[in-house]
């Protein structure tokens, strides 16, 4: 039902690439993305903002591989970054530091300095003691700050608790009360051009509505700056529009999506950025892993899986649900039979999914996590000592490794002996 995954002759593949041949070069559990999905997804958005000054500045930690940002960049999009390990994987992937905004709580003196020297669009200021800091970056450096402010509009999305940023009792940006102080310090300030104003109220939000509170406040502070004479020019609605995971999930109105912030922000005379992160990747991709064992206990079947919460934390972080489907095409009129599906690191914490109805399910068997082109490798770890997950980007007939699974001594690398222990 993605663009970019179907069944051919009963194997799931990845535009012309079967997914077992994937398996069999490059292992499991591996991340696989098409091309053709990233596609979709920034045409998704191309179309419902055609012909409204919009810029599309992918926020790269929902994926930040190399290949993934470039295949984005090609087609238009700038980024979004949240450390300057984002900004140089931005950089390096061929955005321009002209389409590059910097968000975040807590940015050191030193990435504010990178920020400045790379001559990045926009920094998205979110405190006053940034504001001083950036300030005394910029005056050493001799390289005025274009920035925007990050308001917090006190507003619901509606979403995960761990994933509502825009209530007033969470740490982004600043108190809507203090907006006015916060642009009067400012522009007070040496070396702070401020030309913005920024919101992001959450991630996965299904609904429009809160967005519209969210930018219709937003909207009324930008009129009231103005005419307080704050020479706004810019503004960032963040981003957060989610995917559905389910396949009973509505999928978000892009056009509905569009015309609330015409609507809200769109007479203010301010050119709008957008920072879609999910939306932009998580149906592109998918986690492939192969079944290890079926067990069968007295209360209930798992089936043991070789991917793990170290690969895919989300079901483990947020209670989220991934579609799971077999490689094999299940016969049509297969027996469904409810199993926990777990992964072989030590915790309970580690299940995908709970008494979920699956079809027959043997031993090597090979099954992929849909939606998870999205927080899936980005969040990865190297817990119970498992290797970072490999992933691969297809194209059409072709696929390439675009990160590789590190080998038992490549992960011992950066560690040390001391000369104490040594024998
Ligand atoms: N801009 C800012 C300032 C953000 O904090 C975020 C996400 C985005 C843009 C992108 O939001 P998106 O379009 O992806 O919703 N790990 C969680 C999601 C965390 C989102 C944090 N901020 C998950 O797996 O659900």
């Amino acid at each position: 039902p993605v663009p970019g995954f179907h069944y051919v002759q009963g194997r799931l593949h990845a535009e012309g690439v079967a997914l077992e041949a994937i398996a069999a070069a490059v292992g499991t559990p591996t991340y696989v993305y098409t091309t053709e999905g990233l596609t979709a997804a920034w045409r998704a958005y191309a179309d419902a903002f055609a012909g409204q000054d919009v810029d599309i500045c992918y926020a790269l930690k929902a994926n930040s591989n190399l290949a993934v940002i470039r295949t984005l960049a090609t087609l238009g999009a700038g980024g979004d970054v949240v450390s300057v390990g984002e900004m140089r994987r931005a950089l390096a992937a061929g955005i321009p530091a002209g389409k590059i905004v910097f968000s975040g709580v807590g940015k050191t003196k030193a990435e504010l300095a990178a920020a400045l020297t790379a001559g990045i669009h926009q920094i998205n200021v979110e405190s006053l003691p940034e504001l001083d800091a950036l300030s005394a970056v910029a005056v050493e450096l001799g390289i005025d700050a274009p920035i925007a402010i990050r308001i917090n509009p006190d507003v619901d999305a509606e979403t995960h608790g761990k994933i509502n940023t825009g209530r007033k009792e969470d740490k982004f940006g600043i108190d809507f009360a203090h907006a006015g102080e916060a642009y009067a310090r400012a522009l007070s300030l040496p070396g702070l051009k401020p030309l913005g104003i920024a919101v992001h109220i959450g991630s996965q939000l299904l609904k429009t509505t809160p967005f519209r509170r969210a930018f219709g406040k937003l909207a009324g502070l930008v009129r009231e700056l103005k005419a307080s004479g704050v020479p706004l020019s810019r503004i960032d609605l963040g981003g957060g529009l989610g995917v559905p995971y389910k396949s009973e999930d509505a999928a978000p109105d892009y056009h509905a999506y569009a015309r609330a912030i015409a609507e809200t922000v769109g007479d203010l005379g301010c050119r709008v950025t957008l920072e879609p992160g999910r939306s932009l990747v998580a149906a592109a991709g998918l986690l492939l892993t192969r079944t290890i064992f079926v067990k069968d206990g007295l209360h209930r079947r798992f089936l043991i899986v070789d991917a793990a919460m170290n690969d895919l934390v989300r079901p483990a972080m947020y209670e989220a649900w991934h579609s799971v489907v077999p490689v094999a095409e299940p016969a049509a009129g297969a027996p469904l039979t409810e199993a926990d599906i777990v992964g072989p690191v030590c915790e309970t914490g580690d299940t995908f999914a709970r008494l979920r109805p699956m079809p027959p399910v043997a031993p090597g068997d090979l099954l992929a996590f849909l939606t998870a082109g999205a927080y899936g490798a980005a969040m990865s770890s190297t817990y119970n000592s498992r290797p970072l997950v490999a992933e691969v980007l297809v194209s059409g007939d072709r696929f390439e490794t675009v990160r590789r699974r590190p080998s038992f001594e490549d992960s011992l690398t950066l560690e040390a002996m001391p000369d104490w222990l040594s024998p």
